[in-house]
């Protein structure tokens, strides 16, 4: 069972947040503090639906439980366990989200004027986050691959060249990996922030089993990043909203915790910090095993999607030493505009006609994410769907739009950009002008524009496209999309 105790320095069995969560259910305690539902006596509906077992941890801090945003007991301990299950100097168990630790992660590097280098493919809350703190983007266009249309890593030369052109820049922020498993060359662009004097951040909302694999790409904390942000409620099988921030020996832990504080509920949800506590020891006593199983189980699925032909499951062969540096072999993302169909049109085929629901379909692919919870026989199902797709659905492809990335044109940051003086206007009526607010898919929630960004008649033929052809957008303040706020 314990297959990796020795990497660790702490006893990795131990769960403190969960273990003092079941000495708090013995005890009884008579509640006169919140949450009102008073272990769910008050709200039967809702206690017959998530269960006593549930609602009956559903507290509030106290001293026997420690409180998250100063922990001193057993969430300090919980997060110590962490840090040593992940090689990290520290960990902040994050109850907002990856969002919540990307946003802290950049506050903390970033301050108002400060630059930031950061692909451009990356999830709106790094974007978000240089709306709140006011720092600007310098960013590293991805290359494109053209088959699948879709943004790869950063090269090393890009990263080299950003860093030359803007030596005073505070951080690097590196997407590890994308949402369909590309990797940059990490520890190369760790070396040249670091020689530099910027720190290297890395979004790890998709990469939690970089630190159990065997033969998966390298870690943040393992190839020297600063701060990391691991969403463990992703691959690492902990509730929805759960995550991690990470940080490495040269960062401030204090400063950190400041930061977090700064956004942080002051309610922690204990149900979501002792998921957190009773994944990282699972993770860290058969996390190298399982994932070993889930790599394997996309391999096959990948080769049976494969010889169904159409679809193109792309794997460890897009490797080119730079750009796609690495490729996490867990992601199965599968190529369809061969067979004449968007993305998202055979999402919405798989959801709508054979109950199965992948985590997206864009333009040109689409991605079934495969973790801790899958069975081979699930995989069978997702693979017969595909085969069937094809033969009812496949057409000749006329008029399906292949490209992802679009290079933006930036004309100011997001910060001025958010707040500056606006208009509303049609979104043909819109090109030339300064976007002030998002556009985006979602997932995965890259943004198509973000505030400061010129719009092109290429993006708003883009936003039309993908409007009908029936991705999900989201960011502007009209939730139709007909129109968008641009600069006044
Ligand atoms: C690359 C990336 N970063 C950050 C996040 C934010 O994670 P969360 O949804 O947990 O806030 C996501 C979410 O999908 C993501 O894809």
């Amino acid at each position: 069972m314990s297959e990796n105790r020795t990497r660790f320095r702490l006893d990795q069995r131990r769960a403190p947040i969960y273990e003092a969560l079941e000495q708090f259910r013995q005890m009884r305690v008579v509640p006169f503090d919140v949450p009102g539902h008073k272990r769910g006596r008050g709200n039967p509906e809702l206690t017959a639906f998530l269960g006593q077992q549930c609602v009956g941890v559903d507290v509030n801090s106290m001293k026997p439980l420690d409180n998250l945003c100063h922990p001193v007991s057993v969430i300090r301990e919980a997060e110590e366990l962490a840090a040593d299950a992940f090689g990290a100097a520290h960990a902040f168990l994050m109850v907002g989200g990856t969002t919540s630790s990307v946003q802290s992660m950049v506050l903390t590097a970033c301050k108002r004027g400060d630059e930031i280098i950061l692909p451009r493919n990356v999830h709106r809350s790094v974007l978000n986050a240089l709306v709140l703190c006011g720092a600007v983007p310098v960013y590293v266009n991805p290359e494109v691959d053209k088959r699948l249309g879709i943004s790869l890593g950063m090269k090393r030369e890009q990263v080299a060249k950003a860093i030359k052109e803007h030596p005073n820049a505070v951080a690097v922020l590196v997407n590890n990996p994308t949402y369909y498993g590309i990797c940059s060359d990490l520890r190369a662009i760790v070396k040249m922030a670091h020689e530099a004097g910027m720190l290297c951040l890395a979004d790890e909302a998709h990469g939690t089993h970089f630190y159990f694999g065997n033969g998966l790409p390298v870690s943040a904390m393992a190839a020297g990043a600063d701060m990391a942000s691991v969403s463990m409620h992703k691959s690492g099988g902990s509730l929805t909203q759960s995550s991690l921030l990470l940080i490495g020996p040269n960062v401030h832990q204090g400063y950190v915790r400041q930061i977090i504080n700064l956004t942080q509920t002051t309610s922690g949800s204990y149900l979501l910090m002792s998921s957190l506590d009773i994944s990282r020891r699972n993770l860290a006593l058969r996390g190298r095993q399982v994932f070993h199983q889930v790599a394997d189980m996309a391999e096959y699925a990948r080769e049976e999607i494969n010889a169904v032909g159409g679809y193109y499951a792309f794997g460890k062969e897009l490797c080119n030493g730079n750009s796609v540096f690495d490729f996490d072999t867990t992601k199965l993302s599968v190529h369809t505009l061969d067979i004449g169909l968007a993305g998202i049109e055979v999402y919405d085929i798989l959801r709508d006609e054979y109950d199965i629901q992948i985590e997206f379909g864009d333009i040109g692919n689409i991605l079934a994410y495969l973790s801790i919870g899958d069975r081979p026989q699930e995989i069978e199902r997702l693979v017969s769907a595909l085969a069937e797709i094809k033969r009812r659905y496949h057409t000749d492809g006329t008029g399906l739009l292949s490209q992802e990335y679009i290079d933006p044109v930036v004309a100011a940051s997001p910060q001025e950009a958010f707040y500056a003086p606006k208009k509303s206007l049609p979104l043909r009526e819109t090109e030339g002008m300064v976007c002030s607010e998002f556009v985006m898919c979602y997932p995965p929630g890259i943004p198509i524009l973000a505030p400061g960004e010129r719009i092109t008649k290429e993006i708003l033929n883009y936003i039309e496209y993908a409007k009908a052809k029936g991705c999900s957008m989201t960011g502007p303040e009209d939730p139709d999309i007909l129109h968008l706020n641009v600069l006044a």
